[in-house]
């Protein structure tokens, strides 16, 4: 078992019968799916919302049975990867560029499980590039705006010779801050953008972090407020 498969797996351990469950996207997030797949064929009953259509073709693939958001108001917990962890369990999110529903599915989540291997756990932020997602239209500007306001790269996000598209439609910039002192203040002011739609950082959202190591072992950390 290799450091993503035993976080994955460990955090499958916290969806029981009857629950409703946001399944994230990612390497990670594929051996979590993976995982209460097998415990559905076992017999546990349970309703899922994917985080990506990459996500819902595996979970259909395993016959987890995924519900429509107008079913219900929240979920009993989410379980996704992470590309960086900080100590106060704020997350650099969305190098799979499923950024948007993950962070819609976190936030509905009674709990919010995060799952990593030990290389994703960093003292501060932002070494990985933070992955932010515009609206397409005037998207020239925004980035601009965004450039002239950091004075760090930014890179739009590629795919096959032009530019990645969200499952939403939207495209993603990838912004080189270097270490990230207050990634709060950061989120707020990202937030706060016109023509930005959602932007990777998660702060303050995860409840409960799984972190996987290479001998099969895991490390969970909570916070006080689950
Ligand atoms: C996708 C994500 C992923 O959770 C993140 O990129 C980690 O992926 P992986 O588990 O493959 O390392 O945020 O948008």
């Amino acid at each position: 078992m290799n450091a993503k498969q035993a976080a994955g797996y460990r955090a499958a351990e916290w969806v029981k019968d009857g629950m409703t469950v946001g399944l994230g996207t990612g390497s990670t997030a594929y051996y979590a799916i993976e995982r209460i797949g097998q415990r559905v064929a076992e017999g546990l009953r349970i309703r899922a919302i994917a985080t990506s259509n990459a996500s819902e073709e595996l979970a259909l693939k395993y016959h987890i049975p995924i519900i429509q958001a107008a079913e219900v108001d929240r979920l009993d917990l989410a379980i996704d990867g992470a590309d960086e962890v900080d100590p106060q369990m704020a997350l650099i999110k969305g190098g799979g560029g499923a950024l948007l529903r993950e962070k819609l599915v976190a936030k509905a989540s009674d709990r919010f499980i995060v799952i990593a291997d030990s290389n994703k756990v960093v003292p501060h932020l932002g070494a990985f590039k933070l992955p932010i997602e515009l609206v397409p239209f005037c998207y020239e500007w925004t980035l601009k705006g965004l450039k002239d306001r950091y004075n760090v790269p930014f890179e739009m996000r590629q795919r096959d010779g032009g530019l990645y598209v969200t499952d939403n439609g939207n495209y993603i910039a990838d912004a080189s801050f270097g270490q990230i002192n207050d990634p709060g203040r950061l989120s707020d002011e990202l937030k706060a953008t016109t023509g930005v739609v959602e932007h990777g950082l998660f702060v303050g959202i995860a409840h409960t972090v799984v972190i996987g190591h290479e001998d099969g072992s895991t490390d969970v950390k909570e916070t006080t407020d689950v």
